[in-house]
């Protein structure tokens, strides 16, 4: 029988209220709740960690160590890069044993909870081993990089009773939770049309471009790693899956489109003239992490942007229909200096709209611009909150580890439902680009679209 992540409300019922049964809406924690719940003992949390790289020692090792010790200890950590490891142990600060292997670490520490951290083509081995072992998993997104390995996922979650849940961090912004509990409100009425616009900024495009997320085999390439959090957005936005994508793609500055190219950035002879030199040696971090641990893997941080296997693209569109008949005009553009996102709601009723990077967004709040038909436009402003990703990444912690089964009204939770759809919109953006068709998504897995999101696997 297929699970469902998120409607286990046998599991809440009875303990719902130790956080006030209201939604978790800053990165303050005022209440802890009674004990965690679904744990395998009485006492916090214990949470082990498997990826040593920038996410895993920042976002689940010593912010984890340092805010939430109130709630969960980390009893291991691992990575296969020994001197990454090392590293990790020192900056975490969890003073807790240290692992090369995932299987030794699951026996040896018993976890509640493993977060997989790791590179997004690993994913998949480190969620059904962690589902073996009778541990419930918080896997990073993407959730993988393919179809077959969605599958597998997918297999796996329906085999174990554990629980999977999947960091789709875009949801938790407040100025994000806004625009859903509007739609949720049925300002504009149902939904016909979403354009939406990315721009990300060379700085931030080089730093795929020279590591494993310029690379298909490993990355899946941006249309899933990258689009990933946008596709997301929308599914959650519209509730609704997606049923057939026509993409198109081009790589137009990066990989073999160089004008010369070297090993890495480090000892580069071309620095004076390329306009993306950056030097891993001015940031002791990504030195001690990355550079200096090389030798054992092989995993260059500050690899060339101009090697000839790089095969992501730097420009992306695609028509993305729904089982709830909206379109999604879509784009990702990174050959530009400007960072940030257009989307606009056309609905029934009226049309929601909002900017990010630029105009619309200033220091302190973001505005959306909601017009019913017929009327006058209304400003809406919602104040932005501290913490990585706009304010999301703390609001996820909370409800990561203090309490994943609170109550959920604006459905930010994700499961392995919600962490497959988008990877697969950008499986099949990938696949319509290379052979010039539109692909369906009912192809890919076992899942099917629905017009409305259900939690089950099915
Ligand atoms: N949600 C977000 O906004 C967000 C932001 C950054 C990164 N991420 C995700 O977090 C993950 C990690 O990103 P990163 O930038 O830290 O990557 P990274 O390449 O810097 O680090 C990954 C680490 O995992 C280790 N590793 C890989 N496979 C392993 C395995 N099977 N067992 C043990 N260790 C293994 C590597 O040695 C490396 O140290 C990725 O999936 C990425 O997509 C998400």
């Amino acid at each position: 029988m297929a699970k469902n992540n998120f409607t286990r409300r046998k599991f809440i019922e009875t303990t719902s209220a130790a956080l006030g049964g209201s939604m978790f809406v800053g990165p303050t924690i005022s209440k802890a709740p009674e004990k965690p719940k679904r744990l395998k003992r009485d006492g916090k949390m214990r949470v082990a960690v498997v990826g040593m790289g920038v996410r895993g020692v920042v976002m689940y090792g010593r912010t984890l160590v340092e805010g939430y010790g109130d709630y969960l200890e980390i009893v291991g950590i691992c990575d296969t890069n020994p001197g990454r490891l090392e590293y990790a142990d020192g900056y975490v600060g969890a003073g807790c044993p240290t692992f090369t292997n995932l299987d030794e670490m699951l026996e040896k520490t018993d976890p509640d909870r493993l977060v997989v951290t790791t590179w997004d083509w690993e994913h998949h081995n480190c969620i059904i081993a962690s589902l073996e072992h009778g541990v419930d998993v918080v896997c990073e997104k993407p959730l993988t990089i393919d179809e077959d390995k969605c599958q597998q996922i997918i297999d796996a979650d329906k085999k174990y009773e554990n629980d999977v849940f999947v960091t789709l961090n875009y949801r938790y912004p407040p100025h994000r939770a806004k625009v859903k509990e509007l739609l949720m409100e049925g300002v504009i009425g149902d939904i016909r049309t979403v354009d939406f616009h990315w721009n990300i900024d060379h700085a931030h495009q080089i730093r795929y471009m020279q590591r494993w997320h310029g690379e298909s085999q490993r990355g899946g390439t941006l249309w899933v790693h990258k689009n990933t959090h946008y596709f997301d957005m929308i599914n959650w936005f519209l509730d609704s899956d997606p049923v057939e994508v026509y993409a198109k793609d081009s790589l137009d500055i990066f990989g073999s489109n160089g004008p010369f190219r070297s090993t890495n950035c480090r000892n580069c002879p071309h620095a004076d003239r390329c306009d993306y030199h950056w030097d891993i040696n001015a940031n002791d971090h990504l030195r001690q992490m990355y550079a200096d641990n090389e030798h054992y893997d092989g995993y260059i941080r500050d690899n060339c942007v101009f090697r000839h296997n790089i095969d992501s693209h730097d420009k992306h569109s695609a028509l993305v229909t729904y089982a709830n008949n909206a379109f999604l005009y879509y784009s990702l553009t990174s050959d530009t200096d400007h960072d940030g996102y257009w989307i606009a709601f056309k609905g029934t009723k009226g049309r929601l709209e909002g900017r990010e990077g630029g105009w619309g967004t200033s220091q302190n709040h973001q505005e959306w611009l909601l017009k019913p038909l017929g009327e006058e436009s209304e400003k809406i402003t919602v104040d932005f909150t501290s913490g990585s990703h706009w304010g999301g990444d703390p609001l996820l912690l909370n409800k990561l580890f203090v309490d994943p089964y609170i109550d959920d009204p604006l459905h930010q939770s994700a499961g392995t439902r919600d962490g497959v759809m988008p990877v697969l919109t950008g499986v099949a953006a990938r696949k319509s680009a290379a052979s010039g068709k539109p692909v369906k998504i009912a192809g890919l897995t076992s899942l099917k679209p629905h017009k409305k999101r259900p939690s089950d696997l099915v």
